[in-house]
């Protein structure tokens, strides 16, 4: 399958911000991908700059199959998103915010009783959204997002605030998502957030690329450091021959059990590594190393 989502050296400068500075990444069809970086890393700017709300400075991004720009449009029929603070009307009910919704949007007036079923607002569907507590509201803002029935969500901090109940009902309503065949983007600045609830983590700072791969592959199950180039064709062959692999500091981390199944591999496609070692790299080493230790 195709990705997603393709984003090749995305650069945005604000006045005298840097947000985006080359970023490149992507993301896998029909995964629960966590978007993963500190504050000021650049995750809602990606978001942004991925629906059509922002103009970047330089870069490509496709998204399903269509380049943002040209097809935005298109795009964003077969998209939903919850950017920043979900955009709820605090005097209406929960059933009316989602007719607000499904107006604004055109379409999916005929899905709102079962999307209310879906995010667990049937109950509280006609009372006022202003008496809700945070995590309904961000369950009736995913509703908004579902009710054009998308192929790919971005959800931007959802379980930001949230009490752990309330983070496990979101989670839950997530990976249903995902088992659907949905494609799911959650950023989030937490590592346990996306630590117990992603398939697929990107991990940016600065504007940059970090890492991506698999959880697995992130969190070092019977890992290799390999170095080798070009990485990318290298990433390439290795996936091709069913080893999950993820970039890291300029070389990749391959799972597998044993180092020669790697070497084969990448000989089978012309690639030599001059370094194979094992190594286990763990979710929270990229990441505290990431946010220097904080
Ligand atoms: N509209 C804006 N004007 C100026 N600076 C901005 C604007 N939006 C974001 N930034 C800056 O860009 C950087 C990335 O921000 P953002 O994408 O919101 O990061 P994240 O969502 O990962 O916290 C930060 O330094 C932020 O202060
Ligand atoms: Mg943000």
């Amino acid at each position: 399958m195709p990705p997603a989502i393709v984003v090749d050296g995305l650069h945005k400068r604000y006045k005298r911000t840097v947000a985006l500075d080359g970023l490149s990444f992507e993301v896998p069809a029909g995964a629960l991908t966590g978007f993963l970086g500190p504050n000021g890393a650049g995750k809602t700017t990606t978001f942004r700059s991925l629906l059509g709300l922002t103009r970047p400075d330089a870069g490509r991004m496709e998204v399903l199959g269509m380049k943002v720009g040209p097809d935005t449009a298109a795009i964003v029929k077969r998209l939903g998103a919850v950017v920043e603070e979900p955009g709820l009307v605090k005097g209406l009910n929960g059933r009316d915010n989602l007719r607000v919704a499904a107006l604004t949007l055109g379409r999916g007036a005929e899905r709102i009783n079962e999307t209310l079923e879906f995010v667990g607002l049937t109950d509280a569907a006609d009372r006022r959204v202003d008496g809700y507590s945070k995590g309904m509201k961000q369950r009736l803002a995913l509703g908004a997002a579902l009710l054009g029935d998308p192929d790919l969500l971005f959800l931007d901090e959802p379980l930001d605030g949230l009490d752990p109940a309330g983070q496990a009902q979101i989670k839950l309503k997530l990976r249903e998502l995902a088992q659907q065949g949905k494609t799911v983007v959650v950023s989030s600045h937490n590592l346990s957030d996306v630590e117990t609830l992603a398939d697929h983590v990107i991990v940016i700072n600065r504007g940059k690329l970090v890492s991506s791969g698999s959880l697995d592959a992130l969190l070092g199950r019977s890992g290799f450091r390999v170095v080798v180039e070009p990485l990318a064709d290298a990433g390439r062959i290795l996936t091709a021959a069913g080893l999950n692999n993820t970039v890291m500091d300029g070389a990749l981390i391959v799972e597998a059990e044993e180092g020669s199944l790697i070497s084969r591999a990448l000989a089978g496609g012309g690639l030599f590594p001059s370094e194979l070692v094992r190594q286990s790299a763990r979710l929270e080493h990229v990441f505290l190393e990431l946010t220097g230790g904080s």
